[in-house]
């Protein structure tokens, strides 16, 4: 959570870090703040609320004008939103952004008050600033040492961008847990914690690891080690342009990335199918590896969880090996038993999920094979596993994932295809069929979004409700998870999703008129079976909305409005049914007027517990 950015070069540094904040938002987004060197003097610039409310302020007292600063937009962990709590913090001589948690602050700032320094705000990050300035002290004025000493003595998690009020003209940056990189420009050299924030400016980049301590300045960046070795860095190159992290016309970048699902599933798959076979190789999965694997766990949080459903599903029936689908917040506390046989897959669109993470680690330590399927490139749960597969979503800027969840499922239909043949489960003819109804599915999901004006009605007739349920069997049911966290999420709407089998122990006492259901009836083995708990529904007064193949037309008993399906093959529905249930969520979101890309409370990247 937070985004922090610094720049230092010959353009106007707030400018720069204002956009690169634009960028960095959905990290988070209840108070922003920049420090920019004018004139050699540090001035600071923060507020509660929005980049916009900080913008504002600017406009009234005038912005900190010079070419090197830093900036930050916060998710509060210590300490409330306000203008007070807001980055960059100080200390005497230094100025700093924080991302992460700092777990023994109140010790240091214990520490701290004894050696008589005061404290401005509530947060674990002043307490960074005033460490190290009492270290820069007392190493007569030297800020890597500072640094180092400062480092030894932090526990918990941080992206720091740093200035020190004797070095104008230079950012400092170091990272443990949260991640930053160094963007290397001609005459200038940036920070940032995602590189969306910088690819207005610059494609190339460092990744800094833990123990490096990265020096900006116009001309380098230069990185150290803590011996103060200078460390060369392999320059990375970014594969995505501008244009992909903006707007592009569409009101909100939840409904652009909806809509980029097809041209994201291309991108995905098609790179890992040759001869109309899965080729995973490249990615270190081979027909022999996948065959030594007992069981499987994929362990995950929110939407990448749910994600993680549809691949139990589909991994259960075609493979035959038994899945374990766990939180991962759940799995870490809960001394899972993971053996040396088994494969542990993590499924993570930021790749920097705290509790996702930490699961990671947890298997390795216990002896598991590891698996992520990860979009942002380079993060830490793609460097740390044992085999990596990439989803090609390219930057997901909305909090509310839509496009990295279609692409992680698309990777689990693959990988679920290639270990069921490695299995022996399936046939080559069988997983030759599969994988050609998959490279189908982004023509039938342009189809579906050609027609979505039923969603917008749908969404209408959901704005006043304060309650609803998503039901299902099967798929379905995994699907209307999703659908279900969709809208609360962005719509503030309560909603819960349930196996429609399931309700008549306890959860059909709830339906009323006042109740609406959205039921998902795709899988033609259990269709009979939901329609009949559709009806059941129906009857006790809920208003129905079905989403359903185009073929099945309901009688009035089951359903208010329905939302048609093309006929495809049932395995791959949900790749097809969660898109109206991501517009559902949008519209109805839009039409109460919420805040679509950036719902209270949340932040994208979850990286503290
Ligand atoms: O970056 P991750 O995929 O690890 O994030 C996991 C969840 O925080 C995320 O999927 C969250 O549930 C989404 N905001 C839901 O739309």
């Amino acid at each position: 959570m937070c985004g922090i950015v610094g720049y230092v070069g010959k353009r106007d540094a707030a400018d720069v870090l204002m956009d690169g904040l634009s960028k960095l938002e959905y990290r988070g987004y209840d108070s922003a703040g920049i420090a920019v060197f004018e004139n050699e003097v540090i001035k600071v610039a923060k507020s509660k609320g929005r980049l916009a409310d900080l913008q504002a302020k600017m406009d009234q007292d005038g912005k900190p004008s010079g070419h090197a600063g830093i900036g930050h937009t916060r998710w509060a962990t210590h300490g409330e939103p306000s203008d007070r709590n807001s980055h960059p913090h100080g200390g005497g001589n230094v100025t700093l952004v924080h991302n992460g948690i700092i777990e023994n602050y109140k010790k240091l700032k214990e520490f701290l008050l004894a050696k008589g320094r005061n404290f401005e705000s509530d947060t674990d990050t002043e307490v960074i600033a005033q460490l190290l300035d009492y270290y820069y002290e007392e190493n007569h004025g030297n800020p890597i040492e500072a640094i180092v000493k400062t480092l030894k003595e932090l526990e918990g998690s941080y992206a720091l961008g740093v200035v020190f009020a004797d070095f104008p003209d230079r950012v400092f940056a170091l990272r443990k847990e949260s991640p930053l990189i160094v963007g290397i420009g001609e005459g200038e050299s940036f920070i940032a914690s995602d590189v969306t924030a910088i690819l207005q400016y610059t494609k190339n980049y460092y990744l800094l690891e833990p123990g490096e301590i990265a020096v900006l300045s116009k001309q380098e960046a230069k990185v150290y080690d803590l011996h103060y070795q200078k460390v060369e860095k392999e320059l990375k190159t970014a594969d995505w342009d501008v244009s992909a992290a903006e707007k592009g016309g569409y009101e909100h970048y939840m409904l652009k990335e909806i809509h980029e699902q097809p041209e994201s599933i291309k991108k995905t798959i098609t790179p890992r199918i040759e001869n109309g076979l899965p080729n995973l190789e490249e990615c270190g999965i081979t027909p022999e590896r996948l065959m030594q694997f007992n069981k499987i766990h994929i362990v995950a949080c929110g939407t990448a969880m749910h994600a993680g459903m549809v691949g139990k599903y589909v991994i259960e029936k075609l493979a035959k090996i038994s899945v374990n689908v766990d939180i991962a917040s759940e799995f870490r506390y809960r001394e899972p038993l993971v053996s040396e046989k088994d494969l542990v897959i993590i499924i993570s669109q930021s790749g920097e999920t705290a509790d996702s993470l930490a699961a990671l680690r947890l298997s390795k330590q216990l002896g598991a094979k590891t698996l992520a399927i990860v979009n942002a490139k380079g993060s830490s749960i793609a460097r740390e596993a044992d085999m990596l597969i990439y989803t090609h979503a390219g930057p997901e800027i909305a909090v509310a994932s839509t496009k990295a969840y279609m692409v992680q499922i698309a990777v689990m239909y693959l990988f679920a295809f290639e270990l069921a043949l490695a299995n022996k489960k399936i046939d080559e003819a069988e997983c030759r069929r599969l994988t050609a109804l998959l490279q189908g599915t982004p023509d039938q999901i342009s189809k579906i979004l050609e027609h979505k004006e039923m969603t917008q009605m749908i969404a209408s007739e959901l704005i006043t409700a304060d309650s609803l349920l998503y039901i299902g069997r099967g798929l379905d049911y995994a699907l209307s998870m999703e659908g279900s966290l969709k809208l609360k999420e962005i719509s503030y709407i309560h909603s819960e999703s349930y196996a429609a089998g399931e309700l008549k122990h306890g959860t059909i006492s709830l339906i009323t008129e006042e109740m609406p259901v959205i039921a998902v009836a795709t899988q033609q083995n259990l269709f009979d079976k939901t329609i009949s708990n559709i009806k059941e529904v129906k009857a006790r007064g809920a208003k129905v909305i079905l989403v359903s193949r185009d073929s099945y037309q309901p009688e009035k008993d089951v359903a208010d409005f329905k939302f048609g399906l093309p006929e495809y093959e049932d395995l791959l529905m949900p790749m097809l049914a969660v898109v109206p249930l991501q517009l559902i969520a949008y519209y109805t979101a839009v039409l109460k007027g919420t805040d679509v890309d950036k719902p209270r409370n949340l932040a994208k990247s979850v990286t503290v517990e």
